[in-house]
């Protein structure tokens, strides 16, 4: 998982490089570097941490010339190092490669090219591309790059630049998102579209087994046996703005409150005009067959198996069908009981996550009809999947998801509700009741962000503590993982969600005095059994901060502090109740001086198994 970069041009390429990677940084940090060829040779530039370190070592001595490609690194083979930070070159220095992926075969072929005399420099899978290259070219740089790919095995986007044809690029990929971005006497190639959106709004996305030789006035595309391929030009229509931080001091506070538009957004365009059902118009299959799968999974990672957690309560509840969640890393080591009969919907804000394409792509081995409900418009996952659902939030860029989750919940309730119409399991009037309530749900997200005071009071409060939990149940508990998960990787803080009813079996063991509870409280058919969990904890001396709906005047008399979202169906108030945890997080990772959008040891994008 990495972000690459790649200019060819009469600009300087390290203007581009530069600005490029650092659109990139939420893809990896760990290290970073350039290689730019000044017209007699290439020079190549590296720096362990984050990009920040790389322009500080160059910027009294930056590299000259119009050809170039960077590179920041999410370490998978070999630590962070300047050494294992890309680009990698071949002996000669002449080939030079950058690199997102992992190359598996890469020991055998180490040790092959080791055998024919080349010195490896770093403990990188990536190197052996930039010898293996070497090795196989006889004057003919496109004819080398395809041997190289019939040679390698594994997920890659590629990047080549050659001393010996200083007029072009090659680049290619598989399984690992690559754009080319259209300019006017220049090109720019890029992991992802932020990084290009500055300069153009033309692009190419590549797909898998596509090579690209990209030039100042031309990109000629063509497939592995180096047959030409006709691409559309894609026209990103994303505002440049909307890829960066919009005046907020942090992507992720940014993401937090543009959850109103995201949402509504969202669900704009899939209610009909009388208001009474729910239209999906992008699924192609007929209602008939939607409804005709005897089993369903929801696949996915992270918060966003979070949000499948969801998905299940809804699509059961008001479809009566029945669903298993899984984990993507999971799922697919189990020997899932999966043929044409089930029905797979995976979820993936980006839409590259390993794990999840793989599930994918297994499923779909075995016979299952896929769904993906995804954000990123032309990724991995959504070209794999047999339908597309988008969720309309825009670039997602802190680390800690956000907006996405809200997106993904609205989706999956509008595909059960959907579902619901066509089996007749509510009636046209509650189905009538919850779009009413959906379509307030946008501004009722608003009301709940325009007070964050007393969050940030309880951040401040309890944000040092060292561990907290958070409870409930229904679908409050599902709420609870979500913003557990949150608080736990921006902030740092050990931090558990637990059934309510769990507590006893386990956990309540670690309640001592002064321990923060969060206690979500809104499922009003478990309300009484939630409270009475939450005597437990307080009985222990626990400080519970309750999450209740507005009109709930019986959780205060038991907590130490509430926090009120606005009043909804309890199936749409998960949509609520996740706002105040996202922004207790985020002002918990403030107070411990954390850095908000990019988290230790994670990566937005997670493309490696
Ligand atoms: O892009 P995806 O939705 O497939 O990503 C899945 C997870 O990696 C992601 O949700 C991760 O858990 C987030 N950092 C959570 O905030």
């Amino acid at each position: 998982m990495c972000g690459i970069v790649g200019y060819v041009g009469d600009r300087e390429a390290v203007e581009f490089l530069l600005e490029g990677l650092s659109k990139l940084e939420y893809r990896g940090y760990d290290s970073a570097g350039i290689a730019v060829y000044d017209g007699s040779v290439v020079r190549v530039e590296k720096s362990v941490g984050r990009l920040a370190s790389l322009k500080e070592k160059i910027e009294d001595d930056m590299p000259k010339g119009c050809l170039g490609i960077g590179h920041t690194r999410w370490a998978t083979h070999g630590r962070p190092s300047d050494r294992n930070a890309h680009p990698h070159t071949d002996c000669t220095g002449e080939f030079v490669v950058v690199h997102n992926g992992i190359i598996e075969n890469y020991l055998a072929l180490k040790e092959e090219l080791i055998e024919q005399g080349h010195a490896f420099k770093s403990e990188t899978d990536t190197e052996v591309v930039a010898h293996l290259l070497e090795a196989v070219y006889h004057g003919d740089f496109e004819a080398a790059v395809r041997e190289v790919l019939r040679r390698i095995e594994g997920s890659y986007s590629l990047v080549f630049m050659s001393k010996k044809h200083p007029d072009r690029l090659i680049c290619t990929k598989k399984d690992n998102p690559l754009v080319i971005g259209l300019g006017d006497g220049e090109n720019f190639i890029a992991s992802d579209i932020p990084a290009i959106i500055q300069r153009t709004r033309r692009t190419f996305i590549l797909n898998d087994g596509e090579i690209a030789v990209v030039r100042k006035d031309s990109v000629d595309i063509m497939d592995r046996q180096g047959d030409p391929v006709t691409k559309k030009v894609f026209e990103v229509n994303w505002n440049a703005e909307a890829a960066e931080k919009g005046g907020y001091e942090h992507f992720m506070l940014k993401e937090i409150h543009e959850q109103p538009k995201a949402v509504r957004d969202t669900m704009s365009q899939r209610i009909s005009k009388d208001g009474k059902e729910i239209v999906l118009e992008e699924l192609k299959w007929t209602p008939e067959f939607l409804n005709s799968f005897n089993k369903i999974y929801i696949v996915a990672c992270g918060t966003a198996y979070h949000a499948g957690l969801v998905g299940k309560f809804y699509i059961e509840k008001l479809a009566r069908v029945m669903v298993e969640v899984d984990l993507a890393s999971e799922f697919r080591y189990r020997n899932p009981i999966v043929d044409e009969n089930t029905l797979l919907i995976v979820v993936s804000q980006s839409g590259e996550t390993s794990d999840t394409l793989a599930a994918l792509k297994e499923s779909r081995r075995l016979g299952a009809k896929t769904l993906a409900l995804t954000n990123v418009v032309g990724s991995s996952i959504a070209r794999e999947a047999d339908q597309v659902l988008y969720t309309w939030a825009g670039p997602e860029i802190a680390v800690a998801s956000t907006k996405a989750y809200t997106t993904q919940l609205i989706l999956f309730f509008m595909l059960a509700l959907y579902m619901a119409e066509i089996k007749g399991t509510q009636t046209p009037e509650r189905v009538r009741e919850l779009i009413d309530l959906l379509k307030k749900i946008p501004a009722q997200i608003s009301e709940t962000l325009s007070d964050v005071e007393p969050i940030k009071t309880f951040a401040r409060k309890y944000g040092f503590n060292e561990d907290v939990f958070y409870i409930g149940r229904s679908l409050d508990y599902d709420v609870a993982l979500e913003g557990s998960l949150k608080l736990k990787e921006i902030s740092y803080i050990h931090a558990e969600a637990y059934a309510a009813g769990e507590l006893k079996h386990g956990t309540l063991a670690l309640i001592v005095e002064g321990v923060p509870v969060i206690a979500l409280a809104t499922q009003k058919s478990v309300y009484e059994k939630t409270l009475s969990n939450i005597k437990e904890v307080k009985a222990r001396d626990a400080v519970v901060i309750g999450i209740a709906a507005e009109g709930d005047e019986e959780l205060q008399k038991y907590v130490d502090h509430v926090i009120k979202v606005p009043e909804t169906d309890e199936l749409l108030i998960p949509l609520l109740t996740v706002v105040p945890l996202q922004l207790l997080a985020y002002f918990a990772a403030i107070t411990r001086g954390c850095d908000v959008d990019k988290p230790r040891n994670l990566a937005k994008s997670v493309t490696v198994e």
